[in-house]
């Protein structure tokens, strides 16, 4: 007997959301590495006002209580305060808090699906950090692995957004949303490496 094919949305959420912004995220990664992040600590000081500006507009997601309800634990998972201390340990100043993204709150499960899934490419991020004296209690602190390791927070949060009960209308809000994550990151690349 053949097993029949699983169809498209019968897929889980999470892999639905890979297809649809695996384009957006072969750019992001090819515009990661193209603005030689791990070059200097200068440049790297620069790719922490990215991760900056990203993960501090979607701070206010990570603490709203209806979206803790739906995704328990979230609020745990922040990497805001990682990210602030690494600029401290750079010496360098904190700029203002970002503003809150504008999304709803279906559109923000597919902006923590973005933010969540970027801690998997870190593991290859945080590699290089370390050529720069940099690690997990220096500096490199919001790409360290998370206690439980990178694989098995990834598959958690996965298996929570997975389980989220949605209409077919929200599902597309939730791949706009995740999009609009992408699109938003790349903004923050291009404004903060391009500043003389
Ligand atoms: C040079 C930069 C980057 C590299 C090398 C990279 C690399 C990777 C790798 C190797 C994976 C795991 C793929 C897999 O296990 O199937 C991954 C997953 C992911 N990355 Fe990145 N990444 C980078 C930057 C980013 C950024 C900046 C974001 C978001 C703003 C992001 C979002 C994601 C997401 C959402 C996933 C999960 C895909 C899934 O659903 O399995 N990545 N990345």
């Amino acid at each position: 007997m053949t097993a029949a094919p699983v169809t498209f949305m019968e897929q889980g959420r999470c892999k639905r959301l890979k297809a649809a912004s695996s384009r957006d995220h072969d750019s992001v990664d090819q515009l990661v590495m193209a603005a030689r992040p791990f070059q200097d600590r200068e440049r790297y000081g620069r790719f922490l006002q990215v991760q900056y500006r990203f993960h501090g507009s979607l701070l206010a997601l990570y603490q709203d209580e209806q979206l803790n309800r739906r995704l328990p634990g979230l609020v745990e998972l922040s990497r805001f305060a990682a990210v602030e201390a690494d600029l401290r340990d750079l010496g360098l100043p904190l700029p203002p808090r970002p503003h809150p993204v504008c999304a709803s709150p279906t559109q923000a499960l597919g902006w923590l699906y973005c933010s969540e899934g970027s801690n998997l490419g870190a593991a290859f991020l945080f590699k290089h950090t370390q050529r720069l004296g940099l690690d997990g209690d220096l500096g490199a602190r919001h790409l360290a692995p998370p206690p439980s390791g990178r694989a098995l927070q990834w598959r958690e949060f996965v298996a929570t957004l997975d389980s989220v009960v949605l209409d077919e209308q929200e599902e597309a809000e939730v791949v706009a949303g995740a999009i609009a994550a992408f699109d938003s990151y790349r903004a923050h690349l291009r404004a903060v490496f391009a500043e003389g």
